[in-house]
């Protein structure tokens, strides 16, 4: 036997009882955003590779390290998509959409690629659902896009959560409060970690994220962005909370929540979950004024979030219950005293299975050779209300939740379960 092949590292395979799951959390989501005046939009899996390493931010981990980037054979940089904000900006720019009635409020549900250390909620590939709302500077829009995010995770079961809020206010700010942090983190260099020493000048505000405790006492007395906020981004902010107070939606401010995508101002947040280990994320956003110009489309304001689709289900109180399609009619054809199925029979099974499903029935057709017994088992295994045991010209139909059963010209077997259907 040659060695089995298995699927790469980081990767899963969605069986069939998850993917009813996925379907149930699909449904939720999409009632609650085309009820909020969301429409579904889909890009492509590869993306140029500028466009997230402009979009995204060339410092950030993911464009240094997470990305699979790949030449195609006519010698363009690809990459399998590591986000869905910047193509979403992309599809914006391409498509004109600024032309459309404003905000654009689009979501998505896709999946998305990082090279990332394996484990328990974090994947290679992985599933987000995201909403993304283009064309408003309104605070409502920022509150109404994190009410959207909690009503979803609430109504999906999610155990244990919390809201992280912040503000990043404009570009200018957070250029001058950089420096002021990197001259903070110097003066103070000999106690850091030396990933965090080494990244003062590409990144100081992962200082923040740090476990290591040198940094951490560091961190305590670093200067924060969210005192420093010009006038106009504060009173965003604050307009923004007020709204989620009106809402009652409980967060907390946390100053130093850092995000890992580089196109966000103002408005930044993140749902955590206690019913999460280390990856406790489940969801975040904030607003990126800036990107959809950053990419060569007309300045554009937008907000939104995602939200990681397996993080979600393993923090749901109870298995999301699965939208099976209902089956109401199984159907054989009557094996002779050989235990074999006459090629006439065997057509005329398959004949009622079709009609069935032209009908609009849910039916399914024995293909595996069962005994009469087996195939009871099996009818009730499927949840068939209906087994037809189709034999020369007629068929015996028995209705298994009555208990009763009749003999029918075969013609007839898809009008009589239509009818008893009916007359539940
Ligand atoms: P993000 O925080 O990088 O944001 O990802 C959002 C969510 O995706 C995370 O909270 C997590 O649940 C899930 N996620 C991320 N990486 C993984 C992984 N390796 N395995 C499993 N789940 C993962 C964004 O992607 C932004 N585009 C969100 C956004 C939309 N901001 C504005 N609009």
């Amino acid at each position: 036997m040659s060695a089995r092949i298995q699927a790469p590292r980081g990767t899963f395979d969605v069986l069939p009882e998850q993917a009813a799951a996925r379907m149930q959390l699909e449904h939720v989501a999409r009632e609650v955003l085309e009820g909020a005046g969301y429409q579904r939009i889909e890009t492509p899996a590869l993306e140029v590779t500028e466009l997230f390493a402009r979009g995204v931010g060339e410092s950030t981990d993911i464009v240094q390290k997470e990305m699979y980037t790949f030449e195609d054979a006519g010698g363009r940089s690809l990459t399998l998509r590591p986000e869905g904000t910047a193509p979403v900006c992309r599809a914006y720019a391409e498509h004109g959409m600024h032309k459309w009635p404003q905000p654009v409020k689009l979501w998505y549900l896709s999946s998305f690629f990082r090279y990332e250390r394996a484990q328990a909620g974090r994947y290679r590939q992985f599933w987000q659902v995201g909403a993304e709302a283009l064309g408003s500077q309104d605070p409502a829009a920022d509150a109404e896009s994190i009410v959207l995010l909690a009503t979803l995770l609430d109504r999906l079961g999610v155990r244990g959560l919390r809201l992280r809020l912040s503000s990043l206010g404009q570009l200018s700010t957070r250029l001058e409060y950089r420096e002021r942090l990197q001259q903070h983190l110097r003066e103070n260099a000999d106690r850091l970690a030396p990933e965090v020493r080494d990244r003062i000048d590409l990144n100081p505000l992962r200082a923040f994220d740090s476990e290591h405790a040198g940094t951490r006492e560091v961190m305590a007395t670093a200067p924060r962005l969210i005192d420093q906020l010009a006038p106009e981004d504060a009173a965003h902010f604050a307009d923004v909370r007020a709204l989620l107070d009106a809402a009652e939606v409980a967060y907390e401010i946390d100053p130093t929540l850092v995000r890992g995508l580089d196109y966000y101002s103002r408005t930044v947040f993140e749902f955590t979950s206690d019913a999460l280990g280390a990856q406790s994320g489940v969801g975040g956003g904030g607003r990126y004024d800036g990107l959809v110009e950053m990419l060569g489309g007309p300045p554009t304001p937008g907000i939104g979030w995602a939200a990681g689709i397996e993080r979600i289900l393993l923090a749901a109180e109870a298995p999301l219950a699965p939208a099976g399609a209902p089956v109401s009619l199984y159907v054989a054809a009557d094996v002779d005293g050989q235990g074999e199925e006459k090629p006439t029979r065997r057509s005329a099974a398959f004949r009622i299975v079709t009609d069935a499903r032209a009908a609009g029935l849910g039916a399914q057709l024995e293909l595996a050779g069962r005994s009469a017994k087996g195939r009871l088992k099996h009818a009730s295994r499927i949840g068939a209300r209906y087994v037809a045991v189709v034999g020369d010209g007629e068929t015996v139909l028995r209705d298994t939740e009555e208990g009763v059963e009749q003999t029918l010209d075969n013609n007839a077997v898809v009008h009589a379960v239509i009818r008893g259907l009916r007359d539940l």
